[in-house]
């Protein structure tokens, strides 16, 4: 279960400040819930993880069954929301050293997301002597990245096994009928699996674009799915016991007070792509109409011995929201050496989590003392359940957060500027005057 904390926040925070904020957080939540605000076209991800149907469940198991004993790897091509869901639970539920592999199941391979050629062409090689599936994803159906990789990906795979076969190890994830790759599946008969019109990429990690990558690694999406769900009832109530409701308050606060850069914590290593995932939720979110709150995210302690200076002693211009994670499952205690050459039998019989939880408790009371402001998410475990919570509470926070700073949180108008320049450059059809424009600048 998560629990938060932000009390030593409330220091940083005059009074009129946080009196103003609350009531502003109490309108949000009533813009958001009652879907008056802008962009409530895309407030399906509210009661998704209570309306996920189990015929929707048994459909993604099915794939995964299939595929565990068929092949060694799947890519999951996409990027954005169609990327990071995945990519974020995955890391966090799999092990430092067996990253993507749990038991018997396949291999989960990322691609999509970047244009990078070398990036692509070690993924090929590293394919080519293997047995692979794929499942491609883009809402839109159209986006270049994911497009690309899936022509090269596919190419490989149907001179491996030939086009027949290789209809059967390919899901496409997609619109119900609008986009490129929706004919490309109904050309080829893909079974397909369908995004929500009313969800966003970035609030779609519990739809079919998170859940089949995250099934396929063998991990639990009905405890994932349940999580949520516990999630989205806490987070519907109209209270100031209501964690999201709180943190976007806080946060908001913190943002009218001076504090414009947001760093989310961890001291696991599992929950880096956790931050990647929030960084897009709230950055893509937020950042607009010259607003937003900038996301940033540090992993202590390997973090502190680089920013750590920037933290304690820059500018006073950042807040840092902790996610602490309360016990390991593994055990490591430090031994007892005769000489104690290395000066450390003072831990001797120690747990390093117990060492770990130490540098928590100092390094927070060292940057609340430098002028930094802690908030503290904590969970008792890293599972299915609780990054299940933990996404439904960033996500209902966003919502309520953007409607706080004035913005639309469900749009990103400015994604598209790098796509035009690119089109232009590339000679795609269509940009001819772009590409002109463009040429002139250079
Ligand atoms: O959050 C978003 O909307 C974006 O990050 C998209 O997910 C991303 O651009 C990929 O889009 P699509 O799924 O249409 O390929």
């Amino acid at each position: 279960m998560v629990s938060l904390d932000f009390k030593t926040v409330l220091g940083f925070v005059p009074r009129n400040v946080y009196e103003r904020a609350q009531s502003d957080a109490f309108k949000a939540f009533d813009m958001l819930h009652g879907a008056t605000g802008a962009g409530n076209g895309f407030l399906g991800w509210l009661d998704l993880p209570s309306q996920t149907d189990e015929s929707l469940i048994s459909r993604i198991e099915a794939v995964a069954r299939r595929w565990k004993n068929e092949v060694e790897a799947v890519v999951t091509i996409g990027i954005g929301g169609s990327y990071l869901g995945a990519k974020c639970v995955i890391e966090a539920l799999s092990g430092a050293f067996h990253s993507h592999v749990k038991g018997d199941f396949p291999h989960i391979l990322f691609a999509g997301h970047n244009l990078c050629e070398d990036y692509m062409g070690e993924l090929l090689e590293y394919l080519e002597n293997r047995d692979f599936a794929i499942v491609v994803v883009s809402k839109s159906g159209t986006t270049t990245e994911p497009a690309i990789a899936f022509r090269l990906l596919r190419a490989l795979l149907e001179r491996k096994i030939g086009v027949k076969a290789s209809a059967g190890r390919i899901v496409a994830i997609t619109d119900a009928s609008k986009g490129a790759l929706r004919m490309l599946s109904d050309e080829n008969g893909y079974q397909t699996f369908i995004v929500p019109d009313n969800v966003g990429g970035r609030y779609s990690v519990l739809t079919p674009v998170g859940l089949l990558p995250i099934a396929l690694a063998g991990f639990d999406i009905r405890a994932l799915v349940a999580g949520a769900s516990v999630m989205e009832k806490a987070c519907s109530e109209r209270s100031s016991l209501n964690p999201a409701l709180s943190y976007a308050l806080i946060r908001n606060a913190l943002y009218r007070t001076g504090k414009k850069i947001e760093i989310l914590v961890n001291y696991n290593p599992r929950l880096q792509y956790f931050s990647e995932w929030w960084k897009q939720l709230y950055g893509e979110s937020e950042g607009k109409d010259g607003k937003g709150i900038f996301p940033a995210s540090a992993s202590f302690t390997t973090d502190l011995h680089s920013m750590g200076q920037y933290i304690q002693d820059g500018e006073r211009t950042i807040f840092e929201t902790n996610i602490l994670v309360e016990e390991n499952v593994r055990q490591v205690t430090l031994g007892s050496e005769k000489n104690d050459g290395d000066g450390l039998n003072y831990l001797a019989g120690k747990r390093m989590g117990w060492i770990n939880s130490m540098a928590q408790l100092g390094t927070m009371l060292a940057h609340v003392e430098g002028g930094v402001p802690n908030i503290v998410f904590k969970i008792d475990r890293i599972d299915e359940c609780n990054i299940g919570e933990l996404v439904y509470l960033f996500e209902a926070a966003c919502g309520i957060s953007g409607y706080m700073l004035g913005v639309n949180p469900f749009d990103q108008p400015g994604v598209e500027a790098y796509k035009r320049n690119m089109f232009a450059l590339l000679g795609k059809p269509g940009y001819e005057e772009a590409s002109a424009i463009l040429k002139k600048k250079i």
